[in-house]
């Protein structure tokens, strides 16, 4: 559908209440109203992402040699990265839009590691277990490499079932520390020894929990290996813009080292305006994402993200009590920010229906049926109201409420 452009530009002033009034229907993120798309630690983090942010929105990553700014945040940033994931010396990375663009970049270089290093030709596949994240299938499709998605156990990757999958084609077999349906991290060690066994690619994804999981086991979380300390790990999806509490448009894509990395990287000098190389997928960069990431960062330090990850495992911790109060079953053991839970006669996608209608914004998993919630540290003020209300929303459910609008799933 057309949409004619304003004959006459109009003042900002008013562009501006114009958007506010749009953003009147939107989900209340700012009171917590949201357990998932986005992330909130607080007024003060917001401020400093859209400041930085700003001080940075026209520079293009794409020229580190006209922004040296830019390239040394992106360094000091991916540094950070690295060194919390236990990078050995000589790891690297790239700053990407998100987490999807990691997964394809990781699968991109472990494709052209595949085929350079290995004389791999004709089909190519992945083995990655059945949670994890759809940004696997969307790379593999661009690609044209086959997916195969590989039955759970416990709710967990079954890295016999993945074996069994291998075979002489596979380019990658796939972990999740958590995956997102369920919050839970994968036997990584044990997908390290078959990716050793095996002389395999492993691809940690680590979207979720890359910069949580490290804070969490410092603050005396029982978080297993799950990064580059399990050595059969070559590479590493991490993002900014979810657990980095950074502005959206941030994820970092690791590698063991840069002869894994330098296959990711794309050169072309065969068109009339000389060498174009680029990390990742993205051509222009955005200057404000890496700029915002560097600051909230540095902004935070360690004891800031201690302090906001206590609160998300405090929130998580004190919904999982009452909801078991209340009868539901959490899936698994979540040890990090994300957690589903079902109930044992009511539908959760009608729970999560009526809850909808309370101005909950969260997500659902299928299998089984049940609530699905990424927690923020606002949620941590919010989760005695968020309990009372699904004790009103359950109730509903089970005298007849259906799924009352609610979106299953995520995205559009
Ligand atoms: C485990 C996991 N991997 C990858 C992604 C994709 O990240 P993005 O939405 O930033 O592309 C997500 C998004 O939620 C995720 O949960």
């Amino acid at each position: 559908m057309t949409q004619p452009l304003p004959a006459q530009g109009q003042p900002w002033d008013a562009v501006r209440a114009r958007m506010t009034d749009m953003a009147g229907g939107d989900v209340k993120w700012r009171d917590g109203k949201a357990a998932v798309y986005v992330f909130n630690a607080g007024e003060d983090l917001d401020r400093v992402q859209k400041e930085a942010y700003a001080l940075f929105a026209s520079e293009n990553g794409l020229g580190p040699a006209a922004f040296p700014s830019l390239a040394r945040m992106e360094q000091e940033v991916l540094g950070f990265g690295l060194g919390l994931l236990h990078a050995p010396e000589g790891a690297a990375g790239a700053m990407t839009s998100g987490g999807t663009d990691s997964i394809l970049m990781a699968v991109k270089a472990a494709r052209d590691f595949a085929r350079k290093e290995r004389g791999l030709t004709g089909q190519l596949n992945i083995v990655l277990p059945r949670s994890a994240h759809p940004a696997f299938d969307k790379a593999c499709l661009v690609m044209e490499i086959e997916i195969r998605r590989t039955p759970l156990k416990a709710f967990l990757a079954d890295p016999e079932a993945m074996e069994a999958a291998v075979d002489e084609a596979t380019i990658m077999i796939v972990g999740s520390a958590p995956c997102f349906p369920f919050g839970l991290i994968d036997p990584i060690e044990a997908l390290g020894a078959l990716a050793e066994r095996r002389g395999l690619w492993l691809h940690v994804d680590a979207c979720v929990g890359g910069y949580i999981a490290p804070f969490v086991r410092m603050n005396g979380g029982d978080v297993p290996p799950f990064d580059f300390e399990v050595p059969g790990v070559s590479s590493m999806s991490a993002d900014l813009h979810k657990y980095g509490y950074c502005a959206k448009g941030a994820s970092t894509v690791f590698f063991r080292s840069e002869a894994l990395r330098k296959h990711m990287i794309f050169t072309v000098s065969d068109w009339p305006a000389g060498k174009m190389t680029t990390p990742t997928l993205a051509g222009t960069r955005p200057g404000g994402a890496i700029a915002a990431a560097w600051a909230v960062m540095n902004y935070l330090g360690v004891e800031g993200y201690r302090q906001r990850h206590g609160m998300v495992t405090r929130a998580r911790e004190q919904i999982e009590a009452g909801v078991r109060e209340r009868g539901f079953q959490v899936i698994g053991a979540p040890q990090l920010g994300i957690t589903a839970f079902t109930h044992p006669d009511v539908d959760g996608l009608a729970i999560l229906g009526q809850l909808y209608q309370r101005g909950w914004v969260t997500s659902a998993v299928t299998e089984p049926r049940g609530l699905h919630l990424m927690l923020s540290p606002v949620h941590l003020s919010v989760a005695d109201q968020y309990l009372a209300d699904l004790d009103w929303a359950t109730e509903a459910a089970r005298s007849g409420g259906g799924t009352g609008g609610a979106a299953v799933g995520y995205g559009r």
